[in-house]
């Protein structure tokens, strides 16, 4: 919980355990106060759980960075209800955004549109954009019902870690330093929104995810290059979604070889492979039944491998189509090689 420090100023305490709610009208009125006070409240969307705070209080956005160790230069998400919050936050609605809006909201998709003065630049580390995303679960819209704001949300886990799917891997990762968690359960999607840059003409990807590139209509979707998307994204420039472990990618064949060689090295193995694999060697940390429940259930699987202090978790290479591209994504910022 929040303590009152010598400075008046609220501070967390890291060690503390986090107050973990169910969703019920009281606890989202609850949260939606705290909000209102500037602290923090995590929350589920149907991607993964995210570390909401007042988009339009800088001090309550700085907390997020403080609480999550997330470097200063990666902007936040601004999470809203509906076209009317959102307007708050843009400058500009571009003809793209709007028709992209009309299109998935509320859903998995984050438009990146030109910022209204007035926002803190905390929020946007200083760009002159700003990301927006209207989620489609109905414990995130009941919360954002009930405060009326916009919500800087990134995802609940510490910087650098695999993303938050449950309530117990957001007490894990950020425990007292968050005032509150709402639990909803696990998440139904598994992997972030589609981040997409709405200010031309036509949708640029800078980050893959459940709204996938043949969904939006691929022959219309851009690409950027390798340095732009950096420059456009500032996020795709740090180390992400890492377990506590190392991990490897592998073409399904290569794994049984790959898992014996390991072992006999003396390491803990763990796999993520397809269900009629799942006898294959080492420890299955998921048998998946389908590139969905893959995405679904991958975060979870790499914690499961360092709660079972595998030294080295080995995952089936998908392909780099639909949500494959999300996946393998993922898995190539959380250091996955083929060794
Ligand atoms: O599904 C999601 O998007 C989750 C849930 C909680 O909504 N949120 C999430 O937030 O994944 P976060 O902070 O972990 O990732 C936000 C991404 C980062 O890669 C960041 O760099 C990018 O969005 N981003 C934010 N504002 C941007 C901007 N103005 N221009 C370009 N990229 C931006
Ligand atoms: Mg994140």
């Amino acid at each position: 919980m929040t303590q009152p420090s010598e400075t008046g100023e609220p501070q967390a305490d890291a060690s503390a355990a986090a107050t973990v709610l169910s969703p019920t009208p009281t606890a989202v009125a609850r949260a939606a106060a705290v909000l209102h006070a500037g602290g923090l409240v995590a929350f589920p969307t149907e991607t993964v759980y995210g570390l909401g705070a007042d988009a339009c209080n800088a001090a309550a956005v700085r907390r997020i960075y403080a609480a999550k160790g997330r470097p200063a230069d990666n902007p936040l998400i601004a999470h809203v209800v509906d076209l009317a919050t959102a307007a708050r936050l843009v400058a500009r609605p571009t003809p793209l955004a709007e028709r992209l809006a009309a299109q998935w909201w509320p859903g998995p998709l984050t438009l990146v549109v030109p910022v209204r003065p007035g926002v803190p630049t905390v929020t946007t580390a200083g760009l002159d954009t700003i990301a927006i995303r209207c989620p489609d679960h109905p414990v995130a819209r009941a919360l954002l019902d009930a405060c009326g704001l916009a919500l800087a949300a990134p995802s609940a886990n510490r910087s650098g870690r695999p993303s938050p799917t449950t309530a117990a891997h957001v007490e894990h990762d950020l425990g007292g330093r968050v005032d509150l968690i709402l639990d909803g359960g696990p998440t139904a999607v598994g992997l972030e929104s589609t981040v997409v840059d709405a200010t031309g003409d036509s949708p640029v990807v800078l980050r893959d995810g459940a709204i996938t590139r043949e969904m939006m209509g691929s022959a219309s979707v851009q690409q950027p290059a390798h340095d732009a998307q950096q420059r456009r994204s500032p996020g795709t420039r740090h180390r992400h979604y890492a377990p506590d472990c190392r991990v490897e990618v592998l073409p399904v064949d290569r794994i049984p070889t790959r898992a014996a060689e390991l072992a006999g090295q003396g390491l803990t193995v763990g796999t993520i492979v397809p269900r009629e694999r799942r006898r294959d060697g080492g420890t299955v940390l998921l048998a998946f039944e389908s590139i969905e429940h893959l995405g679904r259930e991958l975060f979870a699987a790499l914690r499961r491998g360092e709660d079972a202090g595998c030294d080295v978790v080995l995952v089936t290479r998908v392909d780099d189509l639909g949500l494959g591209r999300a996946v393998m994504d993922r898995l190539h910022r959380a250091g996955g090689a083929v060794p």
